[in-house]
Parts: structure tokens; sequence; C-alpha cells
């Protein structure tokens, strides 16, 4: 009777220790298990929540680069319409179509091609070149220092800028009508909706919104270059320190460093992080053809400028300029040592009175300035899976 009554009492304990490790109450899902099973059929995302916050090293933080909150849920909805071909009159084009992630979200065509193969007419921007949108792009967080987007400078937000992309005719060619009723019969959308909004109500806000949080969440600061600049000595901000050779650059690269800070930077940015420079004429032609930032506001001493380009990972980013002109780097070091035309126009920094500078690089200078622009490629970022195709 007393052995019953202890073994009783052992298997009440062991079921008790077991009853607590089960707890199913206090299981935690980041999803409904229901949901998730959904959104497996058609995506390749893990049950954990996706980190998107913009994480720059201290040292940048440091030197005053500060990106906006983003938030997690509405990235990864954004990540996905990012990569949806639902989303085009089509059915065959999505934003990745022409933002290429291995070839740092650029387009290696000249001019692009979007539904039914009709041709824009301007070279997809890289938005790995970039090196934090949430830092330093839309004037509704910056204000008038805060970048434009496009190569014309046309819109101020990512919201205005997808929205515009979306609806444009030679590339995605939908009304806004449309696209969210393309977006309503993916049935992948409703838990992410859900987890992003609250409710699974599908608006134009939220999907531009939710696009832009992505956008948003895009940045490039881990190459070569990032790495040198942020261990090389002295207490200087960033900003200062670029200065200095970097002890684990070559003897080119430091070189061609110097170069380009000379003779590039007033434009393109010391450290990459925004251009000094909104837009630009580089002397590409004489006479305008594509009014550029002239053709928005009409002033003549637009006509036939553009918006001055961040050039992180632009060895991966050919062709080069507004309207893919240049095949290689070297083709546009060329353009900047001979071949700069006198336009109206010309930015200052590229002439001496009216003539158009010549640099003449030399060979050895030529090449010192490609391998600098090489420490410029962030295999860690064109890799990141937290940007990649989420589509099985
Ligand atoms: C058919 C090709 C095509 C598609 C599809 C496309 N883009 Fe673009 N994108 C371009 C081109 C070309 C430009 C430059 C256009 C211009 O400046 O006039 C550009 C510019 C941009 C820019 C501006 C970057 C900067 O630094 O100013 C962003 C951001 C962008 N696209 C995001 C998107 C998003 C988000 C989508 C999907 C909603 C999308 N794109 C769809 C070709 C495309
Ligand atoms: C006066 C400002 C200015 C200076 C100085 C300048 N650039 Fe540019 N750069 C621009 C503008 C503006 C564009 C875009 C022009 C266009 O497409 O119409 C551009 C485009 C480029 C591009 C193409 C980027 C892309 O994604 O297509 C590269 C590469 C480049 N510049 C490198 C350089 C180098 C190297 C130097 C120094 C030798 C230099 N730039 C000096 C203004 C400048």
């Amino acid at each position: 009777m007393k052995r019953v009554f202890r073994y009783g009492l052992a298997v009440l304990l062991l079921l008790g220790i077991i009853g607590c490790e089960e707890q199913p109450d206090f299981e935690y899902y980041y999803y409904e298990p229901e949901d998730y099973a959904l959104l497996s059929r058609y995506l390749n995302i893990p049950q954990e929540p996706i980190d998107y916050s913009v994480k720059l090293p201290e040292a940048m933080r440091f030197s005053g680069l500060l990106p906006r909150p983003i938030d997690s849920d509405k990235a990864l909805l954004g990540r996905v319409l990012f990569y949806d071909k639902h989303l085009s009159k089509d059915g065959k084009i999505s934003c990745a179509s022409c933002h290429r992630q291995d070839i740092a979200f650029s387009d290696d065509k000249p001019v692009s091609r979007g539904v039914f193969d009709r041709v824009g007419t301007r070279n997809s921007i890289a938005l790995g070149s970039v090196f934090s949108f949430a830092a330093s792009y839309g004037t509704d967080l910056f204000g008038p220092d805060g970048v434009p987007f496009f190569w014309d400078n046309r819109a101020n937000t990512a919201s205005e800028q997808n929205l515009a992309s979306m609806t444009n005719p030679v590339e995605m060619g939908m009304t806004h009508t449309e696209v969210v009723r393309a977006v309503r019969a993916q049935p992948y959308y409703g838990p992410l909706f859900r987890k992003a909004y609250g409710d699974s109500g599908v608006t134009i806000e939220r999907i531009s919104e939710a696009l832009a949080e992505f956008v948003n969440a895009i940045g490039s600061f881990q190459s070569k270059f990032d790495r040198e600049l942020i261990r090389t000595p002295g207490f200087g901000s960033l900003q200062a320190r670029v200065h200095s050779d970097f002890p684990g650059f070559t003897p080119e690269e430091n070189r061609g460093k110097r170069i380009f800070l000379d003779r590039c930077a007033s434009c393109h940015g010391e450290i990459h992080d925004r251009p000094l420079k909104k837009f630009a004429s580089n002397g590409l032609d004489a006479t305008t053809t594509d009014k550029g930032v002239g053709g928005i506001t009409n002033l003549p001493e637009h006509m036939g400028t553009f918006k001055v380009p961040l050039l992180r990972n632009v060895a991966l980013t050919a062709p080069y300029m507004h309207d893919g002109r240049f095949a290689t780097l070297e083709e546009v070091i060329d353009h900047y040592s001979t071949g700069i035309k006198p336009h109206p126009n010309l930015s200052f920094e590229l002439r001496s009175g009216n003539t158009p500078i010549r640099f003449n690089f030399t060979p050895q200078q030529k090449k010192d300035l490609i391998a600098y622009l090489n420490t410029l490629t962030d295999l860690n970022f064109v890799n990141d899976n937290r940007f990649s195709n989420p589509f099985k």
C-alpha cells in the first residue's frame, strides 16, 4: 500500500513535470501555425522575425549618420511585393526585373524593358549604389537635405517613387485599383498584411508604404572601403579620416582614392554616404537631348543636368550614366579624362572658363582610379538573404 502510494506520487510528479515542459499556452509563434503553413507554400521565409533595422557600425553613427527606424514586418511585406510579378500589367515584371540583387539592384541593359517588352528611356538606378536610403533619402524626414529619387530628382519620397514605377506605362503599367486587386488575389498576402498592419485590408497606401519600408532598409556599408575607413587610425570624424592613406589598401587603391578625393568627391561624396551635389551636368553631351532635372523644373540652368549618383558597388552596375551609354568603367574614366563636352550647364568643377577640363589621366592613374572604385564592392550586401527573392 505504502509502495503504491509512493509510485503514485512519483507518477503524479512526473506528469507534473512533463505538463510544465509542454505548456502549450506559452509556446511562442511569430505567425499563427496555419498562417505559416500557408506562407510556406509560396514563400521561402523563416518562421522567426527577420530584422530589417539598419545597423550601421558605431563609427558611422558617431559621424552623424542616423538612419530612420524601419518596421521589419512592413519591410518583409515590401520585399514580397518587390519580387511579385502579379504587380504588373502582363504578369511578367516585378521591381526586381530591373533591380537585380546580384548586380547591386541594377539592370545590365542600357535602358530598362518593362511590360510587353516596352523600352524605357533611362538606365535603371542601382539601389545598391546607395549607402543607406534610411540615412539620407527622402525630403519627408530630412527636409531639403534629403536626397530625392530618380535621375531627374522628380520624386521626394520612397512612396512617391514606387507609385510612379507601378503606374509607369513602360515599367509596370498598372493603375492603383489594379495593383490593389492583384495583391488581394494572392493568398499569401493575408498573413503578411495582418502581421504588418493588424488586419488584412489591402490599400494602395499600405502597399506603397511597405515597398518604401523595404527600399529604406536597403543600404551598402560593408565594402573594403568601409572596413578600412572605420579602422583607419585618427580621432576625427570619418569625413576627416578618409583623407589618410588606408593601411589595408594597396598602393594603387590609395593613389586612386587620392585622385577621387581631388577630382570626383566634390560631387559624388568623400565617404559615399550622400552626394555633395544633388544634380549636375558632367558634360556627356554638348546639346541637351534628355532635359533631366530641367524637364521637371523648366529652369534653363537645370536643362541637361542629372542626379549625381552614389557609386557604391559601381563595379557591378554597368552600363553607366542615365542612358547607359558607357559599357565599362574604363569608358567612364576616359570620358572624365578627355571626353567632357562643352554644355552650357557644365558644372564648374569640370570646366575652366568656358572650356571643358582635360584631366588627361595617365594609364597608371586610370588603373588606380578603377582599383579604388573596386573597393566599393560589398559582397555581404549583394548576398544578404534578407533582400533576396522570397518566392519558391
Ligand atoms: C522596367 C524597369 C523598372 C521597374 C519594373 C522598376 N524600376 Fe525602379 N527604376 C528603373 C529606372 C529606369 C529608374 C530610373 C528612372 C528615372 O530616373 O527616370 C529607376 C529608379 C528607381 C529608384 C530611384 C533610386 C534613386 O537613387 O533615385 C528606386 C528607389 C526604384 N527605382 C525602386 C523601384 C521599385 C520599388 C519598383 C517596384 C515598385 C521599381 N523600381 C520598378 C527601372 C525600373
Ligand atoms: C560636377 C560633378 C561631378 C564630378 C566632379 C564627377 N562626377 Fe561622376 N557623375 C556626375 C553626374 C551628374 C553623373 C550622372 C550623369 C548622367 O548620367 O547624366 C555622374 C556619373 C558618374 C558615374 C556613373 C554612375 C552610374 O551609376 O551610372 C561614374 C562611374 C562616375 N560619375 C564617376 C566619376 C569619377 C571617377 C569622377 C572623377 C574623375 C567623377 N565621376 C566626377 C557628376 C560628377
